[in-house]
């Protein structure tokens, strides 16, 4: 990005103190010998959702929460909105909202209780803090349970509760850790149209996930980290792109039929299929998507191949790890 700013050395990335988004350059942390993070760079453009995708331990959440000023790094450089996380902890709180996997919420208090309470802790008056209160409360559609206790909630219930908490005060950046995780798809989509608003009123957020394709519903940018590194930034479309689009999934009934299989993937264009002795499964890229699967079914009868089950699906977060790292997510 150019912010006009001339740069000598591209690595000092000096528009940093004016920019407005999300920065992280060389950002290190570590428990004991963990590794969380380990020299991570990243940076959300202002007004930007950034999805921020990685397998459990990745070092999704400890990147949360030093944006959040929760936790302190050891090294390198994060800022948010133009503040540096470290020097300027005050102004990131003021800035920013959280709903993450430790929450805030008190669970013996209802949700109008919660709104309010955070509404003054944000240093509202009393009344804006009432009047925001209500407003969260008809947009999450909380209305019903408003009065009764959080800890009565079912999890979607709760979850919309927490957001709403980290919206309380307008942040100009929200971080949200893993904000689905355990909703029904209903929610799921709820969640994405929320955050969909927020960004177009000039929101800047970053979303964990651990799924390609929830990244895909709502993220402008996504960057893959693993072992507190990333690995891959870009458009959802470039990253599945990289992965090489389509995947298709076939079994077949016979152990003895995974040698044919596999050639006539291959015959009908499919780039390296990969057989599974374990589960009788054949998976490969399906370049030009669902229009090969004639030729792909034409030639697995032509083989003789008994086929028990054959679907195409979007690539997931397996196959991103795997084209990226040439190893399968053990996280
Ligand atoms: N308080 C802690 N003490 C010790 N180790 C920790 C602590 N918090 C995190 N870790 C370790 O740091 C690494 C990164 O953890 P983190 O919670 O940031 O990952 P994550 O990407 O959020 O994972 P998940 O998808 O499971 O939420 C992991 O190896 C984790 O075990
Ligand atoms: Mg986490």
């Amino acid at each position: 990005m150019n912010l006009g700013v001339t740069n000598s050395s591209p690595g000092l990335h000096r528009e940093r103190e004016t920019h407005g988004g999300i920065q992280v350059e060389g950002l290190t942390k570590r428990y004991g010998g963990v590794h969380a993070l380990d020299g991570l760079d990243l940076s959300a453009p202002e007004g930007q959702v950034l999805g921020l995708l990685g397998p459990n331990g990745a070092g999704k959440s400890t990147l949360v929460r030093i944006l959040a000023t929760l936790l302190k790094p050891d090294g390198g450089r994060a800022s948010v909105c133009g503040f540096d996380v470290v020097r300027d902890p005050q102004a990131v709180r003021r800035a920013v909202g959280v709903a993450g996997q430790y929450a805030a919420v008190d669970e013996y208090l209802t949700a109008r209780e919660n709104l309010n309470i955070f509404g003054l802790l944000a240093r509202m008056g009393k009344q804006a803090a009432r009047s925001r209160a209500e407003e969260l409360i008809e947009r999450f559609d909380l209305g019903h349970a408003a009065d009764r206790p959080a800890r009565t909630y079912s999890g979607g219930m709760r979850r919309r509760l927490d957001l709403a908490v980290a919206l309380i005060a307008g942040p100009r950046c929200l971080f949200l850790d893993e904000p689905t995780t355990g909703l029904d798809p209903r929610a799921r989509v709820e969640v994405w149209a929320v955050l969909g608003d927020l960004v177009r009123q000039g929101t800047t957020a970053l979303v964990t996930t651990q799924y390609l394709e929830e990244a895909d519903q709502f993220a402008d940018l996504i960057t893959v980290i693993d072992q507190g590194r990333e690995i891959a930034t870009g458009k959802p479309a470039e990253l599945k792109d990289r992965v090489g689009g389509d995947h298709l999934d076939l079994a077949v009934r016979r152990a003895a039929d995974l040698p044919a299989a596999v050639s006539a993937l291959a015959a009908a264009g499919l780039p390296d299929p990969k057989p599974d002795p374990g589960t009788l499964c054949v998976t490969a890229v399906l370049p030009g998507g669902t229009s090969r699967m004639t030729e792909v079914l034409r030639r697995l009868d032509g083989a003789g191949v008994e086929v028990a089950d054959i679907t195409v699906r979007r690539p997931t977060l397996d196959d991103v790890f795997f084209a990226l790292t040439g190893k399968a997510d053990e996280g």
